[in-house]
């Protein structure tokens, strides 16, 4: 590398580590296989900690199928750049702020052929260019597999909080997320928890549960890898549709397994992160932190209020 083009990754560093301190957890949304609901967690986790009265971002490294801005109704936005430089996310709600590669093709038929080094640049300058501001959490949601973009997430972001991990119960499903498993060892980052996700259909018509891809595969593979299991979310005929047109499902007014599922799973990540103290995610994996455990702690929590 030239000195000149060295400089200017260092001063590209520098203004990933300066945007990303002073957001307090940035995770990565991850899976082996594709397909399994690493997009549908995001969004939703995402409005849910909205609605917890956290600030949140969202950034799709998925270049080649960026679904985020699809599936939360914001489609048609735009990243604004009034000085050419500085880029500002597109705002679906308050609160929450998102930035895709969807954003700047305004054609959604136009393919995007790139090769690894053209989506490390375009993730690195997300990083380090939007003016993502002050954040609780930058959710990351990325394409499936342990390739250039998660490897470009995880040695540019500094003290990336961990990851979280979605398969289905299928054991094709967990045969590719034990690698993100390993991948999120072997890269030194904690991995927060796994999430089951189409476990069990729920039939719209008698609400029975039919285990189309299995129940209980995510579970065993977390007891048999020592990873913590964040929680089953059931298949849903209306999350699927709420995703296809745009909506908030956190919002939709009726009852949902997979609402219910997923809305705990905010819960838990919200609860646990804001009562450990630094960057510790130990308490990840439980409801809401014990009494005992918030001895000291100085956030919002459940516990803490009683
Ligand atoms: N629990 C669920 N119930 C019903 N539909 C779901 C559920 N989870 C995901 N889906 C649907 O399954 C499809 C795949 O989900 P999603 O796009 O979130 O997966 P992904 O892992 O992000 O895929 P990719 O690997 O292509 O990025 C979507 O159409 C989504 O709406
Ligand atoms: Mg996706």
């Amino acid at each position: 590398m030239e000195n000149e083009e060295l400089d200017e990754y260092e001063l590209q560093t520098q203004a990933i580590r300066k945007n990303m301190d002073q957001i307090s957890r940035k995770i990565l949304i991850m899976s082996g296989k594709g397909g399994v609901g690493k997009t549908t967690v995001t969004v939703n986790l995402a409005n849910a900690l909205v609605d917890m009265g956290c600030t949140v971002g969202i950034l799709d490294t998925d270049i080649h199928g960026p679904n985020v801005a699809k599936m939360l109704g914001c489609e048609d936005g735009v990243l604004g750049s009034p000085d050419g430089k500085v880029l500002y996310p597109v705002e679906p709600r308050e609160g929450l702020k998102v930035v895709s590669l969807a954003f700047a093709i305004p054609d959604p038929d136009a393919p995007i052929i790139w090769r690894g080094s053209m989506k490390n640049s375009a993730i690195r300058q997300f990083l380090a260019d939007v003016e993502w501001g002050t954040l609780d959490y930058l959710l990351i949601d990325s394409p499936p597999g342990t390739g250039d973009e998660q490897l470009t997430v995880c040695q540019s972001i500094p003290e990336l909080t961990g990851t979280i991990i979605v398969t289905t119960p299928q054991s094709v499903a967990v045969l590719d997320a034990r690698r993100s498993v390993g991948f999120s060892r072997r890269m030194g980052v904690a991995i927060i928890g796994v999430i089951e996700n189409m476990s069990g259909l729920v039939c719209p018509e008698c609400k029975t549960e039919i285990p189309v891809f299995g129940i209980g595969g995510g579970q065993k593979m977390c007891q048999d890898m020592h990873v913590p299991f964040l929680g089953r979310v059931p298949m849903e005929v209306d999350l699927r549709k709420a995703e296809d047109e745009g909506e908030d499902f956190m919002k939709d007014g009726n009852t949902h397994p997979s609402r219910d599922a997923l809305l705990e799973i905010a819960r838990k990540i919200n609860f646990g992160t804001a009562c450990s103290t630094g960057r510790d995610t130990s308490f990840i994996g439980t409801p809401q932190c014990s009494p005992s455990s918030c001895a000291g702690c100085t956030s919002n929590c459940a516990s803490r209020k009683k």
